[in-house]
């Protein structure tokens, strides 16, 4: 496996991978790689003959009062998984390299951002300003660094997951968005490198987030169309959690991410949670067809 750290190194690399005619394959992650991440280089292992992961803690999608400097780095451990994985590539920035101006005061930051209107208004986009933002930015940048022909992300991010494949579908670029099941622990609770940050009381109350969202899906395909007693459902279940502070629980559209009052037959909807335990911040989800019948 090759470890790359600049733009020009990697987009030379792409080059060649693509000059034999080999299909590259993409898995943009911010590092401290556990097994959710490790899925999403499998899938992407199978799809495409050249896999890059790139580990890079994006400082522009951490709002202020956010874990950037906290956040866990790990890039020798990250290696060595990746390399038992047989991946291509480790692309590993630094911020500089992503970022020329992020040093210069009188710039503060980069100039040009990508920003995906109107989809980042609710559920986390509601309580994280200019986050998609930083988001939309780096992953446009990690395409243009990395020339993948798949791009493979985590369903547990949902509303990511669904405003990058706008993105790519808005700007016309030829990359594919691939999204892979979220990757849960024995008791549901979705793998999350913030599942760290968790005491053992809080550990053991956070299956409330994939209680809830289940009991959601269950509520819709058992013929439940009203979204309110939906998010009842949800909500149920997370005030169970003594330590939990619910941030939202809603049910939006899945396409556009807005949210629904009547569910529709056949329409594809979104329920989806944030929860507070402390400062650990987690979110869970569930993708749901309306039944027809
Ligand atoms: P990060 O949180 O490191 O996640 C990287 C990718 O792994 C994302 O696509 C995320 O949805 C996926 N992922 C995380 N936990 C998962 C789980 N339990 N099951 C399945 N997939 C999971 O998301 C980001 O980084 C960043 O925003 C990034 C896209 C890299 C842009 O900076």
């Amino acid at each position: 496996m090759d470890l790359i750290r600049t733009v020009d190194g990697m987009q030379d690399h792409a080059d060649v991978a693509r000059s034999k005619g080999q299909t590259l394959a993409l898995v943009p992650t911010l590092g401290a790689l556990h097994e959710g991440h490790l899925a999403l280089v499998r899938r992407a292992l199978k799809e495409a003959d050249h896999v890059t992961v790139s580990v890079f803690v994006n400082p522009t999608q951490f709002g202020p009062d956010e874990d950037y400097d906290e956040y866990p780095r790990d890039l020798e451990g990250d290696r060595d998984k990746l390399e038992a994985l047989g991946v291509d590539v480790l692309f590993a920035p630094s911020v500089a390299e992503m970022y020329p101006y992020a040093d210069d005061e009188a710039l503060a930051g980069p100039l040009s951002w990508v920003e995906v209107e109107h989809l980042d208004q609710h559920l986390c986009g509601a309580y994280r300003e200019g986050h998609f933002r930083g988001v939309t930015t780096v992953v446009t940048k990690l395409f243009h660094a990395c020339k993948p022909d798949i791009g493979v992300f985590g369903k547990k991010d949902a509303q990511q997951y669904v405003i990058l494949k706008h993105l790519v579908e808005d700007l016309l670029l030829d990359i594919d968005i691939v999204g892979v099941p979220t990757v849960r622990e024995a008791d549901g609770l979705a793998q999350s490198s913030r599942n760290a940050y968790l005491s053992e009381t809080e550990r053991e109350q956070a299956t409330v987030l994939y209680d809830a969202v289940s009991a959601a899906e269950e509520a819709i395909q058992g013929g439940e169309q009203d979204a309110q007693a939906v998010v009842r459902a949800m909500d149920n279940i997370l005030v169970t959690a003594p330590d939990g502070e619910v941030e939202y629980a809603e049910v939006v559209d899945a396409h556009t991410l807005q949210p629904v009052e009547h569910l529709a037959p056949g329409q594809d909807v979104l329920a989806a949670v944030a929860v507070y335990f402390g400062e650990t911040r987690l979110i869970d989800n569930a993708f749901v067809e309306v039944p027809s019948a």
